[in-house]
């Protein structure tokens, strides 16, 4: 019995070989035959049309434009079909406006079919935008909102972002809502310590003028002890924290942090200076990153801001994939922040 079954084994092993071995063997007549039995029929190469997709980061080393670059390339693959692909290419412009321009040129060069761009800086998207027009390459900025003019520049650039008042204007209305309206030490004014992202950014400036209108929009009085620049950055964040909760102390009654990033860091001084979230004092930020919402249910941060890094990424994608397909598209895309409190 072995035997008979290795025999028909070694036959059925020898037939395939054979079968596999002399393709072009096989008469023309069988061939019908052959394509019928075939699993799916694969679209011809020529029915099968790839589009490069250029996607500029201003820098690789943030953390929501992380969450932010990852969703938008697995959204962007996720809408390919048998015969349309996407060839996207992500670059890291390091913070540096000169690397960037280069990369905008190169991928110029190739034969980009669209480009989405997170400028390093937004008074630079003139620039970007004439030498996209020069090669008829439309381009969507994302995240760092070019100036008004510079948005009237060809009908073929546009912006998706989060209007930056509404999420300042969200951390001030936390802070608001608070028992004590914010004045953990009870001397009749919310003193406030501002951490402020990148100043060239809309972003930065629109949530730190924006966070504090609404806490005097609902009558509260403010002092601002201490505002500076953090760039985003964690490391900053808590630097800056720990200067400031060295030379004012218990007179603190609120740190604002553009974003989680430097809120992370403002806590990690916070603590360090013994003083406690809730309690003795008040942390705010604004993208709503996984830690964050973590600490926000667990008491260790008084509330962020979602920025919707899906409903921004997939919106942008949208925008390339029409200019892609030669439709129009709308100069201003906005997607909502939510509170987070
Ligand atoms: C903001 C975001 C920051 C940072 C910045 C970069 O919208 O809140 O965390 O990523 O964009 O431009």
């Amino acid at each position: 019995m072995k035997k008979i079954l290795t025999f028909v084994l070694v036959l059925a092993f020898a037939l395939s070989a054979i079968a596999c071995a002399a393709p072009a063997a096989t008469p023309a007549a069988e061939a019908p035959a052959a394509e019928a039995a075939a699993p799916a029929a694969e679209p011809a190469a020529d029915a099968v049309k790839t589009y490069k997709v250029g996607v500029c980061i201003y820098k690789f080393d943030d953390n929501f434009m992380t969450l932010y670059r990852q969703e938008l390339e697995s959204y962007l693959k996720s809408l390919e079909t048998d015969t349309v692909k996407y060839e996207v290419t992500v670059v890291d412009g390091k913070g540096d406006m000169a690397e960037q321009t280069n990369q905008v040129d190169t991928f110029l060069a190739q034969g980009v079919d669209v480009l989405i761009v997170n400028l390093v800086q937004s008074s630079s998207a003139a620039t970007i935008t004439d030498k996209a027009k020069a090669a008829g390459v439309p381009v969507v900025y994302i995240n760092r909102e070019p100036s008004a003019d510079d948005m009237k520049a060809w009908d073929k650039i546009c912006y998706v972002g989060a209007d930056a008042r509404q999420s300042g204007t969200y951390q001030g209305e936390i802070i608001a809502s608070l028992p004590n309206k914010g004045d953990q030490n009870g001397d009749g004014v919310v003193s406030y310590v501002m951490i402020m992202g990148d100043p060239e950014n809309v972003d930065a400036q629109y949530r730190t003028e924006f966070s504090i209108k609404a806490l005097t929009d609902a009558g509260i009085k403010v002092e601002e002890l201490f505002k500076q620049r953090g760039d985003w950055a964690q490391e900053k964040g808590q630097e800056l924290a720990a200067n400031a909760l060295a030379q004012f102390g218990n007179k603190i009654d609120v740190i604002f942090c553009n974003n989680d990033g430097m809120a992370l860091g403002a806590y990690q001084a916070i603590v360090a200076a013994g003083r406690t979230v809730g309690k003795d004092i008040y942390l705010v930020g604004v993208d709503a990153l996984a830690e964050c919402v973590q600490m926000v249910k667990d008491g260790t941060m008084t509330g962020t801001v979602l920025n919707d890094h899906i409903g921004q990424s997939h919106t942008a994608v949208d925008a390339a994939v029409k200019y892609i397909m030669g439709e129009p598209v709308e100069t201003y895309l906005w997607v909502d922040y939510q509170k987070v409190a």
